[in-house]
């Protein structure tokens, strides 16, 4: 590996960094990250972190989890690659099929369909979702119902039902035929509403408004996250996703759930439907499916799928990837499983959640720059940040990067996108972890 001087006189000049600009990542270069141990990360010069990152909300069980590394090397050696497209398959993805069924059974879903990670998912479930119908003799069902503020990864059709402008101007038109309906964030919203449960009565009436103008014949599916990840930790109250599945069932739209990021205990319950109490038609996840040690992902399918998909002739899936059930990936995620269930993580993913919802609450108290603080389900958790707690003026970007960096000098990795600061440390976390975190936030505001 070459040295120090090499990788910082480098830095972003030969890579285009994700979701920045080459400008900006040449004017202030990333942190160069070489190793990691439990729930730390190390950067170049030797300065060691807690990641509150968790990776990008992926590596749950940490960075240190052995039985994953060991599935991955053995693998490597038995067996590193063969398709699963028509006419083959391989061992280890015949056998996550069958644990992932058992494991999302509660949920109502018991098939899956392989991809190599979240954006992967969610397109598999779109197009899938536009074939359910034209299987059942209803071809005009074409369109798709998602949130604003909602995240759903880069491919066309899910920065289509993406509801950020960042993910989406730079990139239309995008695909026709999809429509946002208002999130449920108490924080700003257009009804000006700041009760969560009031809020999701008005936003449900905006899908109920939406259906009826589009016309549910026209429509295949509504997406959702059951938690808002990367729109700024958006929770809805616990009424707002299982009336929108009734609805969805009412009017034969798909209901879809995008579990990238709340599938496998971060919040707290094994999947975001389970915390809910949902059935939804598909499921989408991948990150913590391999504990982002391998580019991975599952779309779980449900019992509607399941019937109209099998036994019938007609029903071929034009769709699929060459890495679909890689196997070195079915084998992390094997591997990644058992170890999920062994450590039971979603006790820990609850109570660590806490411990950090109400200490960013309490930071709050203390800094006026914290406009909103969200979480309290599991370890997910995020503060928007504000020049102005009454006006609710988005904190201008550098400020924001002092934080951060202040925070990174004091002990811990966070995430800044947009105006929020944003928190998702691996499940396995302890509560010194958290309180180091916490203090080093503390310094972080202290700082700006
Ligand atoms: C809810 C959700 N869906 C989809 C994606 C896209 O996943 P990927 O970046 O693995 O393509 C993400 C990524 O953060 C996500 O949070």
């Amino acid at each position: 590996m070459k040295g120090s001087n090499f990788l910082k006189e480098n830095n972003a000049r030969f890579l285009w960094h994700p979701m920045t600009s080459p400008e900006d990542s040449l004017t202030i270069p990333p942190k160069i990250i070489t190793e990691s141990s439990g729930v730390c990360i190390q950067d170049v010069d030797g300065h060691r972190v807690v990641d509150a990152v968790g990776g990008l909300w992926n590596v749950n069980l940490g960075y240190s989890c052995q039985p994953i590394k060991a599935a991955i090397a053995a693998q490597l050696d038995k067996l590193p690659y063969y398709s699963t497209f028509r006419g083959t398959t391989n061992d280890v993805a015949i056998e996550l099929s069958y644990e992932l069924a058992e494991f999302f059974a509660e949920d109502g879903v018991s098939r899956a369909f392989y991809t190599s990670g979240g954006s992967d998912s969610v397109e598999t479930a779109l197009r899938l979702a536009r074939q359910y119908h034209k299987l059942r003799g209803e071809s005009g069902r074409t369109k798709f119902l998602s949130l604003k503020k909602g995240y759903h990864g880069t491919h066309m059709g899910g920065a289509s039902v993406n509801g950020n402008a960042n993910f989406r101007e730079a990139y239309e038109p995008l695909l026709p035929g999809c429509f946002h309906i208002p999130a449920p964030y108490p924080y700003r919203n257009p009804f000006n509403e700041t009760d969560p449960e009031q809020l999701a009565q008005m936003c449900i009436q905006a899908l109920v408004d939406e259906i009826n103008f589009q016309g549910a014949s026209t429509i295949a599916a509504f997406i959702m996250e059951p938690i808002l990840g990367a729109g700024g930790v958006i929770v809805p109250h616990e009424s707002f996703a299982p009336r929108v599945q009734e609805i969805c069932n009412e009017h034969g739209i798909l209901f879809i759930t995008d579990e990238v990021i709340t599938a496998y205990g971060r919040t707290g319950a094994w999947s975001g439907a389970r915390l809910w109490g949902l059935k939804p038609d598909m499921m989408c996840t991948a990150k913590a499916i391999t504990n982002g040690y391998f580019p991975f992902g599952a779309v779980m399918l449900g019992e509607r799928m399941v019937e109209v998909f099998e036994d019938n002739t007609a029903a071929k899936i034009g769709h699929g990837y060459t890495y679909s059930g890689h196997p070195v990936g079915a084998a992390a995620a094997l591997a990644c499983l058992a170890e999920t269930k062994r450590l039971n993580v979603i006790d820990n993913a609850a109570a660590r959640g806490t411990q950090l919802y109400k200490g960013c609450l309490a930071l709050q108290k203390k800094y006026s720059l914290i406009g909103d603080v969200r979480g309290g389900r599991g370890l997910m958790t995020a503060m928007e940040l504000v020049s102005d707690p009454d006006s609710k003026t988005p904190l201008d970007p550098k400020t924001s990067a002092v934080i951060q960096d202040a925070t990174y000098r004091a002990g811990a990795m966070v995430r800044v996108s947009g105006p929020n600061l944003i928190m998702s440390p691996a499940l396995v976390i302890t509560d010194n972890d958290i309180d180091t975190l916490l203090t080093a936030l503390d310094a972080g505001f202290k700082a700006a």
